[in-house]
């Protein structure tokens, strides 16, 4: 049955039908679409535009129909066009005359606006409650390894020795900021369209203000033009998704490299790995492998929203019913990403003495050797240049710098003495990194201190 069939004189055809139906995928918001209409007939009834009888009729019938989709009871079937429709269609067969009444002074236009902005809402809430889970699990990790050493790298070369608090603490500031942009954006779009009509607004004397408040927004948007055609905060929380997956995809690389028979930083627990049904002894890290391959499919959905918006022209024109089937998907999933992440993480082990070893045989520390003889008075760039001599000697050998006499040390420098030892140590190296946001150990207490603070902060 169509909302629209009155100006029309031929049927449908059926490949039309299916081609222009939203009902397939839009059924997925049909919690939030009552949820608009209840708060509409509410005011329709407040103002005066309906009588109390017809609200309590409609209201009823919504519920009715609200829990039967939830339980089950009532199952989509594909004659309705759209979400919108098959909530009035039923509530009509339910309520009769009253069920008429629902659409007084809207269009579905602000209607789909409405409820695509209270979904996208909802996940926005959800997907802020996961991301800090996941900072939570780093914030463990964090406050048991301030003091297990690790090689930092540049080029994938080891470079200077960090910890693998420090290490964890960069993603920590990532994810943070990805929570920072979630609430931004909430901030902005927490504005309902409702009462936009089709694109003019409406005759009716609606209250705007009141569905706003019943719907916990902020207040009405002010142009109903823009309100039923922005898209904007769509385009924006697929942009936030894409930098989280970014995040989630760049840590799953190192734990895929960290978990190498290689590295053997990192042991994936086996809930978290699989197995190969040829190779009897690979345990595969394919949890980070897919979170990685998902990536792209995220930064898909935003290219192809902020492409279909790129030409439309004002105020709603179809192509905007383009916007539901990619952003349900990212949604869907960046939320498995970050708990499937966020499980392998806490379940994983970190061989400490593995990473300590390998910061130890990587040369890490030449940058504090270096520095110890500028302590003495060498300049700089001569230091770089005997230092530069100790490594050679020490790849000649297969030794660390820490593993050379003080005959050795002296022969290529007099200026070196037995202090240089406790100077190049992995934890002074470390340690005396103090100022904030370097690995020292105090520095590192004091962002952890901060974090704790954080996380125990307003969720959104
Ligand atoms: N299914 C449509 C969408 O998702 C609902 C709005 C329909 N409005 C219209 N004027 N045809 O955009």
């Amino acid at each position: 049955m169509k909302l629209w069939g009155g100006r029309f004189t031929k049927e449908e055809n059926q490949l039309v039908h299916n081609f222009n139906e939203s009902l397939s995928f839009d059924r997925k918001f049909y919690r939030q679409d009552i949820q608009g209409s209840m708060a509409h007939v509410k005011m329709l009834a407040k103002t005066g535009i309906i009588s109390n009888d017809d609200r309590d009729a409609i209201l009823n019938g919504l519920e009715g129909i609200l829990s039967d989709i939830d339980n089950g009871k009532l199952e989509f079937t594909n004659e309705h066009e759209d979400i919108h429709s098959f909530v009035e269609a039923n509530l009509i067969e339910r309520v009769g005359e009253a069920g008429k009444r629902l659409h007084t002074g809207r269009s579905r236009n602000d209607q789909v606006a409405l409820d695509m902005k209270l979904y996208a809402r909802d996940e926005i809430r959800e997907l802020d409650g996961l991301v800090k889970e996941l900072l939570l699990a780093l914030h463990n990790i964090m406050k048991d390894n301030i003091d297990t050493f690790m090689p930092g790298f540049t080029h994938l070369q080891k470079a200077q020795p960090v910890t693998l608090a420090h290490h964890i603490g960069a993603y920590f500031e990532m994810f943070k900021r990805d929570r920072g942009r979630l609430k931004d954006i909430y901030e902005r779009m927490n504005y309902c369209p409702l009462g936009s009509g089709a694109l003019a607004g409406t005759t009716y004397p609606l209250d705007r203000e009141m569905t706003a408040e019943l719907l916990d927004f902020y207040g009405p948007t002010l142009n109903s033009m823009d309100s039923v055609s922005d898209r904007d905060y769509l385009i924006e929380l697929l942009s936030a998704l894409s930098v989280i997956m970014m995040h989630l995809s760049r840590f799953s690389e190192e734990i895929i490299i960290w978990n190498t028979n290689e590295y053997r930083f990192v042991e994936i627990d086996d809930a978290y790995s699989t197995g190969s049904s040829i190779m009897p002894q690979k345990k595969n890290p394919d949890i980070a492998e897919l979170v990685r391959g998902k990536t792209g499919r995220v930064y898909g959905a935003l290219m192809s929203m902020l492409t279909a918006m790129k030409g439309i022209p004002l105020a709603y024109n179809k192509d905007m019913q383009e916007d539901k089937e990619f952003t349900f998907d990212a949604i869907d999933t960046v939320k498995g990403c970050l708990a499937l992440f966020t499980g392998m993480l806490k379940t994983m082990t970190f061989r400490r003495y593995v990473m300590e070893e390998s910061a130890k045989k990587g040369f890490t520390n030449a940058t504090d050797a270096a520095d110890y003889l500028v302590g003495k008075g060498v300049p700089f760039r001569d230091a770089h240049g005997i230092v530069g001599q100790l490594v050679l000697f020490c790849i000649d050998k297969n030794i660390a710098l820490d593993d050379m006499t003080i005959e050795e040390y002296k022969s290529i420098s007099p200026v070196f003495d037995e202090d240089i030892y406790d100077a190049i140590s992995l934890k002074t190296c470390v340690e005396k990194r103090v100022t904030i946001g370097a690995p020292g150990m105090e520095a590192m207490k004091k962002v952890i201190e901060l974090n704790e603070k954080y996380l125990c902060g307003q969720a959104l």
